[in-house]
């Protein structure tokens, strides 16, 4: 077996499976831009799980789907345990959302991304039983400081005394939920700000975990599907992540116990979310965000704006592309 850890060396081709990936961003972000704004949620998505999935077939990897669009008989392409790639190379864990924010794309809204993370086989948790996690992510400064058992107010406290900065110019972004409601007026009451979400918390989080980006922190329920995508991108970005699972019945409970899930507040680190120290994070800008601008059809050309992260190195690098809309829309 060829591991992404053993493939390390600089020289190694694989590091432009990183690149290669972009290419099936870009394609699921293109191939939702005639839906983009139009109120075609469902259309937006299954456009950019087939463009995503066809570009992944000409990738020169082993893929194993762990975090898909679903089980087989629902989603009948990019499901959980799918293989996915040319089968040569090396042999990934892969997490695909081909569009977090949904509906932020069909509403025309801000922060929909679309994403894949890869690790090495057998190192991403399956969280997929269980909808929701809690989360709690920072940039480096946060490593060794908060701590998502303690009270949000003080975990802001100490986030800000590590940033040094004051508890006044701290930005914490959480989504817009009824669920939410207690933790935002805790946030308020601690003297920072809220960045409230309508969507979107992978593009949340990588942004809170981002230098000098405009939040220090992203927390609350969110996907856990969506937190082990983001933990790939914090793994590359130094940053703090941790998850609680957060069922919402008790069959969902015990589905989670049966696939050897845990529960009773049990913490998930970022090493139990993700075992490797080699991820790779790619997404490309569906709609407007912090992280990257939307994909854009403008006369001949359609722009994509897409961000590449790799643990092994430490580096988040931007792709900006062109593409003739007559090869796409032809
Ligand atoms: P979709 O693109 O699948 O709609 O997910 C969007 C999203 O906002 C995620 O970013 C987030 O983790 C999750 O939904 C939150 O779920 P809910 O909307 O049920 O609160």
């Amino acid at each position: 077996m060829v591991s992404l850890t053993a493939d390390m060396s600089p020289l190694r081709p694989d590091r432009n499976l990183a690149m290669e990936l972009v290419r099936a961003t870009e394609a699921a972000s293109i191939r939702a831009v005639p839906f983009i704004g139009r109120g075609a949620k469902e259309e937006a998505d299954g456009a950019a799980v087939d463009a995503m999935r066809a570009f992944l077939r000409t990738v020169n990897f082993d893929g194993r789907i762990v975090i898909g669009e679903g089980e087989k008989d629902n989603a009948p392409m990019l499901f959980n345990g799918e293989h996915v790639g040319s089968g040569q190379g090396m042999q990934c864990d892969v997490a695909v959302d081909p569009i977090d924010g949904t509906t932020l794309t069909a509403m025309g809204r801000n922060n929909a991304l679309s994403v894949i993370a890869v690790a090495d086989r057998g190192t991403m948790l399956d969280a997929s039983s269980v909808f929701y996690m809690d989360k709690l992510v920072t940039g480096p400064a946060g490593v060794g400081v908060v701590d998502i058992r303690l009270p949000i107010g003080e975990n802001i406290r100490l986030l800000a005394k590590a940033l040094g900065k004051p508890v006044e110019e701290m930005v914490v972004s959480v989504l817009h939920r009824p669920r939410h409601e207690k933790l935002i007026q805790e946030i308020r009451e601690a003297g920072a700000g809220t960045r409230l979400m309508t969507d979107g918390d992978v593009a949340g989080g990588i942004n809170a975990a981002r230098h000098n980006a405009r939040t220090d922190m992203c927390v609350g329920v969110g996907g856990s599907p969506e937190g082990i995508v983001t933990a790939c991108a914090i793994k590359a970005l130094g940053g703090h992540i941790q998850g609680r699972l957060w069922p919402q019945t008790d069959d969902e409970e015990q589905r989670g116990r049966d696939a050897g899930l845990k529960f009773d507040g049990h913490v998930y680190e970022a090493d139990e979310l993700v075992a490797s120290d080699n991820t790779i994070f790619v997404a490309t800008g569906v709609t407007d965000g912090q992280l990257v601008a939307g994909v854009r059809r403008e006369g001949d050309y359609i722009y994509t704006e897409s961000v590449v992260l790799r643990s092994a190195s430490g580096t988040l690098r931007r792709v900006s592309s062109e593409h003739l809309v007559s090869k796409w829309f032809g």
